[in-house]
């Protein structure tokens, strides 16, 4: 059975192997997922994966945010599989991409679509040349790639607390919602630049499957302290 702890994600969101190593080892059996995003990958290459796997049962979660023509994305969705990645996320541009990625995967790394960027609003779209109706109204662009996601077999999307709702009703409970932005209420990281923000309790309850979770951990006083306190608030929300 899922655990609380399974639903968490800790973002590896360093510089240094040797920074992100203290992490993993601090919070092994804490936490259901590392995720290693550009800065480290770039920083350490690869075998900062091989590295950590061999410390954690937990699963991987590389975030590059693929976005290439199909053939190439497709090949590195193999070297992906080949470190023994579990999931990855693609930019949800293309429908081709998408499905190429997920062919790519093979069943061993799940594709999780990025259906738009938090940073990218109303005006960044328009710049962008996208019709009126989605500039004006940026969840139905979210929905519409969200359903290429689903169309093209990616096991699931990024998406906010606040959308998880409605992508659960609309294509079903197995496709995977995984949620950043969450934000315990004891928590209050310093210049926090995350908008639409939720809770722990609140996402799973609204059907997160996983939560990404990194300065409210990351920034306390006891990592290991404020893990346990948001495992036993989803566990309560459960
Ligand atoms: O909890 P915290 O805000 O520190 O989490 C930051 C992590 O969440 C980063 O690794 C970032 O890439 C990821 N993320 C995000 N917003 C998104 C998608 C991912 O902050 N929309």
């Amino acid at each position: 059975m899922k655990k609380g702890k399974d639903y968490i994600v800790f973002p590896l969101d360093f510089d240094s192997k040797k920074e992100a190593f203290k992490y993993v080892k601090l919070l092994d059996g804490k936490v259901g997922v590392f995720k290693i995003g550009l800065e480290l990958f770039i920083k350490e290459g690869p075998d900062v994966i091989r590295s950590i796997k061999k410390m954690t049962n937990a699963r991987i979660f590389l975030d590059l945010k693929l976005h290439d023509i199909s053939v190439t994305v497709q090949k590195a969705m193999l070297s992906a599989v080949s470190l023994g990645v579990d999931m990855i996320t693609v930019h949800c541009s293309s429908l081709k991409m998408l499905e190429m990625a997920a062919l790519g995967g093979a069943g061993q790394t799940q594709v999780l679509g990025v259906t738009l960027l938090t940073d990218n609003d109303t005006d960044d779209l328009k710049m962008a040349g996208f019709k009126d109706g989605y500039c004006d109204d940026v969840n139905s662009l979210v929905l519409k790639r969200a359903q290429m996601a689903h169309q093209a077999g990616c096991a699931g999307i990024i998406c906010s607390g606040k959308e998880v709702e409605k992508i659960k009703s609309e294509f079903g409970k197995n496709f995977l919602c995984v949620t950043p932005g969450i934000r315990p209420g004891w928590s209050s990281p310093d210049n926090d630049d995350q908008k639409r923000i939720t809770t722990p309790g609140m996402a799973v309850k609204s059907g997160s499957d996983l939560i990404v979770v990194g300065r409210p951990i990351r920034e306390a006083n006891d990592p290991v302290k404020a893990a346990q306190k948001i495992v036993d608030e989803i566990e309560k929300a459960l």
